[in-house]
This record gives C-alpha cells, sequence and structure tokens, in this order.
C-alpha cells in the first residue's frame, strides 16, 4: 500500500507518549473520527482496564485487545492504541497492513513523568514504575520501530507541533 493510499492513521508508542491526546487532535485536523483501543475495550467490556487485568491477566486482556482491534481497523478513522498492541505479531500485522503507522517516541524519563500520578496501567502498578517503564520499553522498542511509517519525537515538541508534523507526512 502506498503512503497516499493509507487514509486510516494508527498511532503507537510508549504508555505516555500522548497517543490519546495527539490522536484526539489530529482527528479535528483531519477531519476523520477519534477511536481510542483502550476506550473501546472499556466500552465494550464494561470493566476498567485493571479489572481486566485483575480478572483475566495480561493475556487475557491482550485477547480482547487484538479483538476490539480488529473491529476498530474497519474505519477510517485516527485511531490511538495502548503501548503493548505491538507485542502480538498478529497486531503488528493488522497494524502494518491497515493504515498510515505514526511512532510517537517518549523516552523513559518523560514517560514516567506523564505516566506517575496515573493509577488506571496496571503494567507499570510496581514499586519501581521508572525501572519497569525502562525494561518494557527496551522490549518493545524494536517493535515500534517494526510498523512505523514514520517517528514523531513527542520530547521535543508541543501537541501542535506533534501533529502538524504528522499531517505534513501523511
Ligand atoms: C498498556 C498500555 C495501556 C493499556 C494497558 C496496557 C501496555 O495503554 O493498553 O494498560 O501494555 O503498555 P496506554 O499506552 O494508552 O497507557
Amino acid at each position: 500500500m502506498s503512503r497516499s493510499e493509507k487514509s486510516r492513521i494508527i498511532l503507537v508508542g510508549p504508555m505516555g507518549a500522548g497517543k490519546s491526546s495527539i490522536g484526539k487532535s489530529l482527528a479535528l485536523l483531519t477531519q476523520k473520527p477519534f477511536i481510542d483501543v483502550d476506550e473501546e475495550i472499556v466500552r465494550t467490556t464494561l470493566k476498567s482496564i485493571p479489572e481486566i487485568f485483575a480478572e483475566s491477566g495480561e493475556s487475557g486482556f491482550r485477547k480482547i485487545e487484538t479483538e476490539v482491534l480488529k473491529n476498530c481497523l474497519k474505519y477510517d478513522a485516527v485511531i490511538a492504541t495502548g503501548g503493548g498492541i505491538v507485542t502480538s505479531d498478529e497486531n503488528r500485522q493488522l497494524i502494518k497492513n491497515n493504515g498510515f503507522v505514526v511512532y510517537l517516541y517518549a523516552s523513559v524519563d518523560t514517560q514516567y513523568l506523564r505516566t506517575k500520578n496515573d493509577s488506571n496501567r496496571p503494567m507499570i502498578a510496581v514499586e519501581d514504575p521508572k525501572s519497569r517503564l525502562n525494561e518494557i520499553f527496551t522490549r518493545r522498542k524494536p517493535l515500534y520501530e517494526e510498523v512505523q511509517d514514520c517517528l514523531v519525537d513527542t520530547n521535543i515538541q508541543t501537541i501542535k507541533q506533534c501533529v502538524e508534523q504528522i499531517k505534513s507526512e501523511i
């Protein structure tokens, strides 16, 4: 698929990269609907993300995430994904084949600053969340790079600048 044929825009990146806030602004600018995969998971299961992790573990959450992702990919929209979406081979293929993929990069320090007051992320509900973020990002970094069509550095740009960069690359 060529760039111009990829109308759907899929945002990937670590927790705290700004996928939801950048996604909402980008959707307004591109006049597309905005879909947040995590919000869709909550809406369809009627459970919070911590509840799903507590009841079904990470593997149960990942199964639901893949099903919800497939449904979201039916729409020509700006789609914000959860940070762990790239951990499954199936999800990476789905993402690569179904949209223009923007990798929103944030350093581990930035990820930590942006997530430290949020209790809604079970993956980092541990004693030392910064080390956990570092460990997770080390594993996932090559996976984001594998699926990306473009990279946007959210450390050094405002939301507005990130959105403008994406608009100029699609
Ligand atoms: C996760 C990231 C979260 C959410 C879930 C798991 C992860 O989304 O999908 O808590 O494994 O990195 P955000 O990246 O929007 O925080």
